[in-house]
């Protein structure tokens, strides 16, 4: 039955494919990967885009077309997938012109010191912020929490996880079961967004 369903599934998927990938692993930052992710947690989405619980106007229109059966069938398609890690990460490019140029030393100092703050927060969280420790419930490979519904991030791309965070820091990402999100993300600031946005990507 689960293999029926992911089959068809993936035929229904071509639709996607421009944005998320052939397999749900999209190449292009904005677009979050699909591949792996819970199928309790891509159905809620689609379910939430479909109602308009979560804004996005790209998703809003597709959604709105997609039956419950479609919306299982994609979802177990997309779940039963693998997600693929992603290259080495890069600074964004100083915007800055009249900063002086970094050295790839200085680069990559400065992207290690980024990642372990991340892994800092995401192990442990900030004690005297009250920001909660990640790995609770997304789990020690950032591999979530399948029964729970907590949703893979791992191999995510960075840019959409900062969307995310940012997203549910400013309330625009309201659907979030009892507004947990949110109340992480407001007690971060925008480096800790940056910082274990960017470690997760290169769990
Ligand atoms: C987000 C599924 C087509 C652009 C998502 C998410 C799902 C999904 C489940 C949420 C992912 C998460 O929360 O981790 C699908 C399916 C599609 C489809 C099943 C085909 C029926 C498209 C297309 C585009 C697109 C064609 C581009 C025009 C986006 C964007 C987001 C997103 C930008 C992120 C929204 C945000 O920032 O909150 N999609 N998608 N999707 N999708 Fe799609
Ligand atoms: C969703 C990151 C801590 C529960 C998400 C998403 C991100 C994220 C990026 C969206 C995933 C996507 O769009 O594909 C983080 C980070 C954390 C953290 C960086 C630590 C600073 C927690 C904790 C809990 C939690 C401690 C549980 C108490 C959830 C749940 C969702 C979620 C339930 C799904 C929300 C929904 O239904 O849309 N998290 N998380 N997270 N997280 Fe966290």
């Amino acid at each position: 039955q689960g293999n029926a369903s992911a089959s068809a599934g993936k035929t229904k998927a071509a639709s996607c494919a421009g944005c998320h990938g052939e397999d749900g692993n999209s190449t292009m930052p904005a677009f979050p990967k699909l591949a792996g992710q819970h199928q309790t947690y891509l159905v809620k989405q689609l379910q939430a885009f479909k109602s308009g619980a979560r804004l996005a106007p790209m998703m809003a229109p597709l959604a709105a077309g997609l039956d419950e059966q479609t919306i299982q069938e994609l979802a177990s398609y997309y779940a039963g997938n693998k997600i693929s890690t992603n290259p080495a990460p890069k600074l964004p490019a100083n915007d800055d012109d009249d900063a002086p140029a970094k050295t790839p030393e200085q680069e990559k100092a400065e992207l290690d010191a980024l990642i372990t703050k991340g892994s800092d927060l995401y192990r442990n969280g900030n004690i005297s912020r009250e920001v909660s420790a990640c790995v609770a419930c997304h789990g020690p490979y950032a591999e979530g929490n399948k029964p729970a519904s907590f949703p893979s991030l791992h191999s995510q791309h960075a840019d959409y996880l900062i969307k995310s965070l940012t997203d549910f820091k400013t309330g625009a990402r309201s659907n979030n079961r009892e507004n947990m999100m949110h109340m992480i993300a407001t007690k971060m600031t925008d480096e800790d967004i940056k910082a274990v946005a960017y470690y997760i990507s290169t769990m």
